[in-house]
């Protein structure tokens, strides 16, 4: 248990310290899941690629919009932030048709209500990146929701804010991540309101836990795109004919190594540092 620190709860993925009467500590593990089950074995390092890149990001989207980091840990995986009221809804943004998007425009010609060009194929790239919200699923799979019903979840004002400012970041990051090699297909930001009231970024962002990253040079809309970093492990089990309900399988050491390779390579490539510098010092994705 870190020093100073209360438990307060435990994420799929990360844990939940209060610090004092308003901070807030996340520590990712390297706990990994794929279809929305905890898999028994963790991947090295996995936890730290996120805090590293999660860092990252928050520290060139300061002038977007305010952030919740405080300071990041020696360890690499712990995170100081400011703790937050956060907002009942999730922030996607999608410039791409994929996964659920993909369903839903399948179904209806749009997604969560706004009506895109006939014929797109899975993975086409949207004319715009849309702002597509879900609710928060206490458990199970988020759901997502149109506009309206967002709005009335958070107020019409906060909503057009939130949309405007997560539009914003995905525009940032996508080129960012573009002129690396990586298309961001799509990504869900977390938004929460400070003791001011004053509209603050949290979570983690824009990780490949909370993104989809595609390799640009293997890009071939008409069909799924492999994910960046679950790949390896998600053939692998679905290879085992397993049912996709928990408990998962445990992940043998190839697939492991395989799989670490492909977090530590996203961090490499977004961020332009090797994950041995960021090991020795985390604060380096700061800077
Ligand atoms: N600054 C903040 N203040 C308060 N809560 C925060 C803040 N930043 C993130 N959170 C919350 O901390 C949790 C992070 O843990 P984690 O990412 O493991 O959860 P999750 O698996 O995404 O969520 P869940 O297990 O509820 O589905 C999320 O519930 C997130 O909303
Ligand atoms: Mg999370």
């Amino acid at each position: 248990m870190p020093e100073g620190a209360v438990h307060i709860g435990s994420g799929k993925v990360r844990e939940l310290y209060a610090l004092g009467d308003d901070g807030l500590l996340l520590v990712a593990s390297d706990r990994i899941s794929t279809f929305d089950v905890i898999l028994p074995t963790e991947i090295p390092d996995k936890g730290r690629v996120l805090t590293g890149l999660s860092a990252f990001w928050f520290s060139r989207t300061r002038e977007l919009v305010p952030n919740h980091l405080v300071a990041l840990r020696d360890d690499g995986r712990s995170l100081e932030c400011r703790r937050l009221e956060m907002l009942p809804i999730e922030c996607v943004v999608r410039g791409y048709l994929s996964g659920s998007g993909w369903k839903d425009y399948l179904r209806t010609g749009s997604v969560c209500g706004q009506a895109l060009p006939p014929g797109l194929r899975e993975s086409d790239r949207l004319p715009e990146p849309i702002f597509t919200p879900a609710t928060k699923a206490q458990s199970g799979h988020d759901e997502n929701i149109d506009a309206a019903a967002a709005a009335r979840l958070v107020g019409p004002e906060l909503y057009a804010r939130v949309e405007q400012v997560a539009l914003s970041l995905y525009a940032f990051a996508a080129a960012h991540a573009r002129s690396r090699g990586i298309l961001l297909a799509d990504t869900k930001f977390e938004f929460g309101l400070d003791a001011d009231g004053t509209l603050t970024l949290g979570d983690e962002v824009l990780t490949p836990d909370s993104s989809r990253f595609w390799e640009a040079a293997a890009y071939e809309p008409g069909g799924p795109q492999a994910s960046y970093d679950k790949q390896f492990a998600r053939d692998y089990c679905e290879g085992l004919g397993w049912d996709k309900t928990a408990p998962g399988p445990e992940l043998p050491d190839d697939v492991v190594a395989g799989t670490r390779a492909r977090y530590v390579e996203a961090f490499e490539l977004l961020t332009g540092l090797s994950f041995g510098e960021y090991i020795a010092d985390p604060r380096v994705v700061l800077r």
